[in-house]
């Protein structure tokens, strides 16, 4: 049976050239069983008419906030209540920046103050709009909220431009979120993924990092969700859009990072960050002068994230990452052992490997006592989830 039966979906139509595809998604969220009610805003009603959405979803399409008809009906608090999700198709650059900003000028952005719903936006504009740093940055809020971003997809566009901002299709659209309904095998857990660099400063312009792109962790993060985890994302600096559902944080120094992880409580911890063991003793607070031959930094080490979590009063379900160039096994193994983690995930880096850091393709070796496990060489998302998999099969042994 679909996950979607008998579930209220609330489609909110906004202003964009999409807005004839809601009619086919109108008709995709049914077919898997949901009760659709559309809300369009003024800028919906200029693509594509109330009437057509009414005729297919069965029931009248709201378009007012200020509506006393209605007010008598089912009134907007109401309605706000009875959604299931509230699910925005296609959702305009417009009203994500008004979403963003909180805003309750329309019904729909009023809804989506109202409710306790999941909100879903399935964006759709012209691939300049989706890449300017205003939408951007709403996306950042958006997600930050919990908000969940399905697409867009890259492509060719109405405008003639190729490039990111397509909606999905309705089916692919229905798909998702049919499988937010679906129970994964993680629901009800939190799930926290460190991903990426650190910067540790040397003065105002200069830092010591590291190769690390954060790629693998938010696939991690991103099969984590999928599975129905609740996820907590600790980023260090990258340049990769946030996995749809995933609360992000955004740190850079290791400082900053361990008061992140300090924050939040969670099942299971899974530590892909690349983490700097030293930083600089001094942050020089004017930039340092070429004027000598020879410069020696020194550094301290950094407060190791993993151990702390690991050997905390309430410690979760454990996962390191172990990078190596050399004795991959030992390496792991003894960093298993020293930390006291649960499980350990050993790859290559370094000039001579297929995968690794900045790679879209890596392998793993699993290691936890006693035993291992081998995941060849894959896509860093197809990766993921059988880490995922892995982890979870190990997370209910340990809680059994
Ligand atoms: C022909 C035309 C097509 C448009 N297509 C889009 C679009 O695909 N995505 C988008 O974000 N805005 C698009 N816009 C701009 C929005 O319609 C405009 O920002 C509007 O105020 C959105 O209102 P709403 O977000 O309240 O629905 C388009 C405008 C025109 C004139």
């Amino acid at each position: 049976m679909s996950a979607l039966k008998d579930k209220h979906v609330l489609l909110g139509v906004t202003g964009g050239i999409a807005a004839y595809k809601s009619a086919e998604l109108v008709r995709c969220l049914q077919r898997a069983g949901a009760e659709v009610r559309v809300v369009m805003t003024q800028g919906a009603m200029e693509f594509i008419t109330p009437l057509t959405l009414q005729a297919l979803s069965g029931h009248p399409v709201r378009t007012e906030l200020l509506d006393s008809e209605a007010e008598s009906g089912m009134d907007h608090i109401a309605l706000a209540r009875w959604a299931d999700i509230i699910l925005a198709a296609p959702a305009s650059a417009n009203f994500m920046s008004r979403l963003s900003e909180g805003r309750a000028d329309d019904l729909l952005a009023t809804l989506c103050l109202a409710t306790s719903a999941p909100i879903v936006l399935a964006p759709a504009m012209n691939q300049q709009m989706w890449l300017a740093e205003a939408t951007q940055h709403n996306v950042q809020v958006l997600t930050g909220r919990g908000i969940r971003l399905f697409g867009p997809a890259a492509g060719e566009q109405a405008c003639g431009e190729v490039g990111p901002g397509r909606m999905l299709e309705p089916e692919q659209i229905a798909r998702q979120v049919e499988a937010l309904f679906a129970e994964g095998p993680l629901t009800g857990l939190t799930v926290m993924v460190t991903a990426g660099p650190t910067r540790e400063a040397i003065d105002p312009v200069r830092y010591i990092s590291n190769r690390s792109s954060g790629k693998m962790g938010f696939a991690v993060a991103q099969a984590a969700a999928e599975a129905g985890a609740r996820v907590v994302l600790i980023s260090g600096p990258v340049s990769i859009a946030t996995p749809p559902g995933v609360e992000r944080v955004d740190i850079e120094t290791a400082e900053q990072a361990l008061a992140a992880v300090q924050v939040h409580e969670c099942d299971i911890f899974i530590a892909t960050a690349a983490i700097s063991d030293y930083r600089p003793v001094l942050e020089h607070q004017q930039k340092i002068k070429k004027d000598q031959s020879n410069l020696v930094l020194e550094l301290e080490r950094t407060t190791d994230i993993l151990a702390t979590v690991a050997s905390a009063e309430k410690t979760p379900f454990t996962v390191g990452f172990a990078a190596e160039t050399e004795n991959l096994d030992d390496y792991a193994l003894s960093k298993l052992e020293a930390k006291g983690l649960d499980m350990i995930a050993a790859n290559w880096v370094g000039e001579n490997t297929e995968g690794g850091f900045d790679r879209e393709i890596n392998a793993l070796k699993l290691f936890w006592k006693g035993e291992s496990k081998e995941l060849p060489m894959t896509s860093k998302r197809e990766l993921a989830r059988k880490l995922i998999g892995v982890v979870t099969e190990r997370y209910r042994q340990k809680h059994q």
